[in-house]
């Protein structure tokens, strides 16, 4: 049988608007998988008045007859997933029997949680501006092959403590002259316990649940987090999440091998955001007030105001090669409507030169400047467009440039948060 595996991940800085990408999409799958990450991200759906961030659970999950696996991949703050399961619950989403999560993932723990935020108040200026949910240093455990599996949590819970007590007393060993905030292991083995007998029956061998959909043709979707330019990798390092957010990252997170993958969808918006440090050359604090303004653009895990900029070909055309991107999705058209002129990134000055491919060093990323090539706007609404035809002219002019730019086809236009709100292109 053929497997019918599609990727679906972020081409920018994360916040596309993957959430309701993949919730439109799962429509039409049997699974969704969510490959890396943990509750650092946050994906907001819309469905008509309902409003459902969802941070680790995939996007699948609210429609009743997808299945979704919490893969390998990620890193899973069990307090953390239980509430949000417990949330779905009181929403009348049913998560057992439907939702997984992969004894393969590691965990993320309390002294986690305290190192991210230590390590951050203490680079002062140069703080990454992490989302505080001790990602890195979960990621960082399980790299040194120190950390804890989420199958550990059906051990017998005299073993589980035993484990926890070990992993805290390290970290309390290193804490105060690391300026970390020491950590009490009773509570945190409480902490743990407590989730442990709520997660147990969602454990399952990932991989082996992965193969099997793709054995049996369902339809699968690999949900990525965060984007192609916070992957630990091919991000603007150091200020890059500590996970793999591109495609390659998909197949190491969930198993599922590249021979299986037979789509690549890239979200991106039709401007650029990012939150947190580190470079971003087309930022624009008058787009930024515009937007913010219209109240877009706050973070849905943080709160956070998002950066804002124009739309950066440079930096899309890389993540289409790195991800081998087979259609995009463009999201937030909308956020665009009121606009006279709309400027395009499409190369960047560094040293009195003009390079098409962005730089390694985020030093070097910093200092360069934008050239831009303007466009006019549409101003007017395009948030009642169902068909490409309907899209103001300009606004085609618009999007069908942005693909040629970065050499991938127009797949899917969303103007709204709405379901309803998007369309294919042509
Ligand atoms: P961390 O993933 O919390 O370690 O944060 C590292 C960087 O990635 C920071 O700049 C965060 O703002 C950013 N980041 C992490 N998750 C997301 C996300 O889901 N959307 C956008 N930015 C994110």
């Amino acid at each position: 049988m053929k497997p019918r595996v599609t990727i679906v991940l972020g081409l920018q800085w994360g916040d596309e608007g993957k959430g309701k990408i993949l919730d439109v999409m799962a429509a039409e799958a049997d699974w969704v998988l969510r490959a890396q990450g943990g509750n650092n991200a946050g994906h907001t759906v819309e469905i008509g008045k309902e409003k459902y961030v969802l941070h680790l659970v995939p996007s699948g999950i609210l429609r009743s007859d997808v299945s979704c696996l919490i893969a390998g991949g990620a890193v899973v703050d069990p307090a953390g997933l239980v509430k949000e399961i417990e949330g779905l619950t009181k929403r009348k989403i049913r998560t057992r029997g439907r939702l997984h999560l992969a004894a393969q993932a590691h965990l993320v723990l309390p002294h986690h949680r305290a190192v991210d935020q230590g390590s951050e108040k203490r680079r002062g200026h140069g703080k990454i501006g992490t989302t505080g949910r001790g990602i890195g240093p979960a990621y960082s455990d399980k790299a040194a092959r120190v950390g804890l599996r989420a199958g550990e949590l059906a051990l017998p819970t005299k073993e589980l403590g035993r484990r926890i007590r070990e992993r805290v007393a390290a970290h309390n060993h290193a804490a105060s002259a690391q300026g970390w905030d020491k950590i009490s292991a009773t509570r945190t083995i409480r902490e743990i316990e407590r989730a442990a007998r709520v997660l147990r029956p969602y454990l399952a061998d990932g991989v082996m649940l992965a193969h099997q959909a793709v054995a049996s043709g369902k339809r699968i979707l690999i949900e990525g987090a965060q984007g192609t330019f916070l992957d630990v990798d091919h991000g603007t390092y150091p200020f890059v999440t500590s996970s793999h957010c591109t495609a390659g990252g998909a197949c190491t997170g969930t198993g599922v091998p590249p021979t299986a993958i037979h789509r690549v969808v890239g979200v991106l918006k039709a401007y650029t955001t990012r939150v947190g440090g580190g470079p971003f050359v087309t930022e624009d604090g008058t787009l930024g007030h515009l937007l913010h303004g219209m109240g877009r653009e706050f973070g849905s895990t943080t709160g956070r105001a998002r950066r804002c900029g124009w739309f950066d070909a440079v930096l899309v055309r890389r993540a289409v090669q790195l991800n081998g991107v087979t259609e995009m999705a463009i999201t937030n058209l909308d956020g665009l409507d009121g606009l006279e002129k709309i400027p395009v990134c499409v190369g960047y000055r560094l040293n009195g030169k003009i390079f098409r491919e962005p730089p390694v060093e985020a030093s070097a990323w910093a200092k360069c400047r934008p050239v831009y090539r303007v466009f006019e706007g549409w101003c007017e609404p395009t948030t009642e467009a169902r068909h490409w035809k309907q899209l103001p002219r300009k606004a085609r002019t618009y999007l069908s440039a942005i693909a040629e730019m970065v050499g991938a086809p127009l797949g899917i236009i969303s103007v709204g948060a709405g379901r309803d709100q998007t369309f294919r292109h042509g």
